[in-house]
Order: C-alpha cells, then sequence, then structure tokens
C-alpha cells in the first residue's frame, strides 16, 4: 500500500515540486492531510505553468484594435432606445428571469480595513457599508417588480467567514434567505520567479492566494451556484464588483439592451476622457471583442485620438456587466475557457532551513483569472455606454489619495441625491449632507413621488 507521502511525491515529482513535502516528517498528521489536501487540488495546469512560464499574457495587435458597435449615451435616438429596453429589462425581472453576481473577494487592506471590502462603512450621512447599500437595491428591485431577485456572492478563503457572520447577523440587509447564496473562490499558487517552484508560506501551507474574479465561474460550478440559476429558472446575471456603491443594481435598461441583442455578454462602459484613467478598455480586434486591462494598454495606444478628438479606445470597462446563464454553463464546461494572468509580486516565503524570508524585491509569480477573458468566447457581445456619475464610483484608495477614496466615493453619491432632489423639486441648502437609501427610492422618478416640491432640506439628511 502506498503511504500519503509516496502518493503526493509521485503526483508532485513529474512537476519538479516535491520540495513542497521537505518538511513532511514535523508535521503531525491533522497538517499533514491539510498539506496533501492543498497539495491534491492544485490545478495541474498550474503546476505546468510553473515550469513553462506559461500564464504569459499574450500580447494583442491594439493597431487594429476597434470600438465595437456601441449603444452610446449621446446617440440621437438613445431615448426612445432606452424606453423600449427598460419595458424589456422590466419584462425579465418580473419575470424573475434575473439574478445578481456580486464578487466580493477582496479585501479593505489598501484602505487600511482589515476586514472585507463590502463591510467598509461609505454611507454619507448613515455610514452604511458597501454591502448594506447594494444588497438594498437588490430588495428595492425584487419589491418593485414583485419577484425574486437571487444574489450570488463570492467571497475568498480571507473574506469568507466574516461575510457570512455579517450578513446573517444583518439579516442580509432585507433579502430571504433562500435568495441568497455565498460562494467562496478558490486559490492559486505562488511561484517562484527564477526557479519555478512553489513557494511554502509554511511547514505544512503552500503560499496561496485568490484565484482572481474569473475564480467566479469555477466557484460558481462547484457550490452549485449554476445547477440553481437553472433550477430557479434564472436566464440572465447582472454582475457587479463589491467596490462600487453607485452601481445600477439590475438596471432594467442595461438588461433590456442585453435581451435586444440576444447578447450573451453585455459590458456597461464609460467614456474615458483621460488616457491615465485605471479602467480596461473595451476594443474589437479583427472581430472579436476583448477587454484589455489599464495596466496592459501601452500609453500610445491609450493616448490615441479619434478624429472627433475624444480617445480612439474610449470604452472604459466598469465591470457591470450582464451574462446569459447558458452561456455560462458552456464556459464552466471548459476549463481552457480563462487563461491565466501572471503578476511579479513580494510574497513572503520558507526557506530551505524552515525560515519565513520577507522578500525585498518582488520574487514570485502570482496568477489569477480575470472574468472579463470570457467576452471573445461570447457569440454575441454588446457595449453600453452610461453615464458615470450616476452608474460608476469605486472606493478603491485610502484617504489622501487624488481620486477613488472614500471621500470621493461619497461626494458622487451626494451629488446623485442632490440632482435627484433637484428634479423633485426639493432645495438642498449648501454644505448640507443628504444620502438617499436604496429602499427610500431606487431612481429620481421614484423619489419624485416621495418628496414634495419646494420641501427646504437644512440638515445633514438620511432618506430612508
Ligand atoms: C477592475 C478591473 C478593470 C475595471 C475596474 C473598474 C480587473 C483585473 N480589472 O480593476 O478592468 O476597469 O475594476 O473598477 O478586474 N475580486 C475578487 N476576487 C479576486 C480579485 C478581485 O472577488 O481574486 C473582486 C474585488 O473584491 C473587487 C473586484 O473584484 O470588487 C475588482 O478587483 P480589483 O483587483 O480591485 O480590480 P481593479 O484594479 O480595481
Amino acid at each position: 500500500m502506498t503511504s500519503d507521502y509516496d502518493e503526493l511525491i509521485s503526483l508532485l515529482k513529474p512537476h519538479g515540486q516535491q520540495h513542497l513535502l521537505r518538511f513532511w516528517d514535523k508535521l503531525n498528521p491533522v497538517q499533514q492531510q491539510e498539506l496533501g489536501e492543498e497539495i491534491r487540488r492544485l490545478d495541474i495546469g498550474v503546476l505546468t505553468a510553473a515550469r513553462s512560464g506559461a500564464g504569459q499574457d499574450a500580447t494583442h495587435d491594439l493597431s487594429r484594435a476597434v470600438i465595437p458597435p456601441a449603444i452610446r449615451l449621446q446617440q440621437p435616438d438613445r431615448e426612445t432606445w432606452a424606453q423600449s429596453a427598460q419595458h424589456l429589462g422590466a419584462e425579465a425581472l418580473s419575470a424573475g428571469k434575473v439574478g445578481c453576481l456580486l464578487v466580493a473577494g477582496g479585501q479593505g487592506s489598501r484602505l487600511g480595513f482589515d476586514h472585507p471590502k463590502g463591510m467598509f462603512s461609505i454611507g454619507p450621512v448613515s455610514g452604511a457599508s458597501l454591502f448594506q447599500i447594494l444588497l438594498e437595491k437588490i430588495v428595492a428591485t425584487r419589491d418593485r417588480y414583485g419577484a425574486a431577485v437571487p444574489l450570488f456572492l463570492m467571497t475568498s478563503p480571507a473574506t469568507d467567514d466574516e461575510t457570512v457572520a455579517y450578513l446573517s447577523e444583518q439579516r442580509n440587509f432585507g433579502l430571504a434567505e433562500d435568495d441568497v447564496h455565498i460562494f467562496c473562490q478558490g486559490t492559486l499558487p505562488a511561484i517562484d520567479a527564477q526557479m519555478h517552484k512553489l513557494l511554502l508560506a509554511e511547514p505544512g501551507h503552500l503560499a496561496l492566494s485568490p484565484d482572481g474574479h474569473g475564480g467566479m465561474l469555477e466557484a460558481l460550478k462547484r457550490s452549485g451556484g449554476l445547477d440553481a440559476l437553472r433550477r430557479r429558472g434564472v436566464e440572465h446575471l447582472f454582475y457587479f464588483q463589491v467596490d462600487n456603491p453607485l452601481a445600477q443594481v439590475c438596471d432594467p435598461e442595461t438588461i433590456g439592451a442585453h435581451l435586444m441583442a440576444q447578447s450573451e455578454y453585455t459590458l456597461q462602459v464609460v467614456n474615458k476622457r483621460d488616457p491615465g484613467e485605471r479602467v480596461g478598455v473595451v476594443v474589437s480586434i479583427d472581430g472579436q471583442m476583448r477587454v484589455v486591462e489599464y495596466s496592459d494598454l501601452p500609453a500610445e495606444a491609450a493616448a490615441e485620438r479619434a478624429p472627433d478628438g475624444g480617445l480612439k479606445l474610449w470604452a472604459g470597462s466598469i465591470a457591470v456587466h450582464m451574462f446569459a446563464v447558458d452561456f455560462l454553463q458552456r464556459m464552466a464546461a471548459d476549463p481552457q475557457s480563462l487563461p491565466l494572468h501572471r503578476a511579479l509580486k513580494k510574497v513572503p516565503y520558507l526557506d530551505e532551513q524552515g525560515r519565513t524570508v520577507q522578500p525585498q524585491q518582488p520574487n514570485a509569480i502570482k496568477l489569477e483569472r480575470f472574468i472579463f477573458d470570457l467576452l471573445p468566447h461570447a457569440a454575441r457581445g454588446l457595449v453600453v455606454e452610461v453615464d458615470p456619475a450616476a452608474a460608476f464610483a469605486p472606493v478603491k484608495n485610502a484617504p489622501g489619495e487624488k481620486i477613488e477614496t472614500p471621500e470621493y466615493v461619497q461626494d458622487y453619491l451626494m451629488a446623485q441625491a442632490r440632482r435627484w432632489l433637484a428634479a423633485a423639486g426639493a432645495e438642498v441648502a449648501e454644505g448640507v449632507r443628504v444620502e438617499i437609501s436604496p429602499r427610500f427610492a431606487l431612481d429620481a422618478a421614484e423619489l419624485a413621488t416621495k418628496i414634495n416640491s419646494g420641501t427646504k432640506i437644512t440638515r445633514d439628511t438620511y432618506f430612508t
């Protein structure tokens, strides 16, 4: 009978990774079992990547890149088009055909917040967390259309326990237990950049990190989420990130646009004004749509101008997507659908003597999958331009930086509240902070039914 050790060695040796068992004899049986499981769970493709240097991002010929046909904000028929789209979107919502997918694997470390980012307080008056604002949008959508909108929420190993406990304590901010499906994304190992060896973080644990939001596909399938979508008759998923409290969650116009175009993958984009904006751009190269991440976009390509003076590659992805569930199902069946991306990072590791090394320079390759790499596989894709003032204010940076700080995001939220109040005929005094809970009003039209014209708002107010 072969021992665990022998079995693991036979798995690792062909890939030159047997050093992972270097401290095996020092581990107790439970630790040995845990390490064994981590090794067995390793994706064999990653071990191959460790040796071959795969995961290298493909370069695309951006000289041939154009913007795919897009629904523009300023196009003359946008208003009439929007009405038909909204109608279709509303029908799909009322029929219970739409679900939500929220990726929330990130921690608030860049914000100096040592918890899941979704728990970060952002409401400018209420102090509501990102989770509260986003989940209340789903609750309000459910109530408006009279049909459940199930939420599939992706956590990571670092955020899972706390997120589950927080949402349970908060009773999912009003979403029924049956309508919340929390699932945890997987991990990928860090690889020594010189030697192409997988790193150990502890004698009995590999150095692992979340597998990127692209890990959503595999994790959704593994957790039974794809089956649950089918069972519930959900045909389309509205996907968004936890960092953007302005996200127009389940926006009927976007859903309708997606349906009208029979799109498999629809992206909300904003018109990039500054070449340096840190958003991926949606392009079409030789008829194939894809997102080129900002870090992969050469400065010259980013700065190129169109004849009208705007940026040639203007379509900045705000990471708000619609997916056809059929498409996700098809993609999840193909392990090759999402390539690996690599990034050189500083990753602490155990040296041969078992001492932890804190590297001063990037020493390791971290691998990730990006969900937007599904786009080239879509039979039909669609780009819909939205107004950033109404749809995009992500919190990414700590206070003190120029943009995307908590203050910047709160200013966006308050500016939107002021616009809606002004449209309802209310007067908001200078310097007063206003915030509107999604449960009070989901949009300006709803707010106008609840606020009397001429109302004067003279102190900080949370409409809830
Ligand atoms: C991301 C997009 C970028 C887009 C921008 C819009 C990537 C690689 N880039 O940039 O194209 O224009 O948002 O704001 O995504 N997450 C997980 N698990 C992971 C990694 C990320 O759940 O393993 C979640 C995070 O919680 C976060 C979101 O994905 O909500 C975005 O991740 P982040 O690494 O912050 O991407 P950005 O650089 O902001």
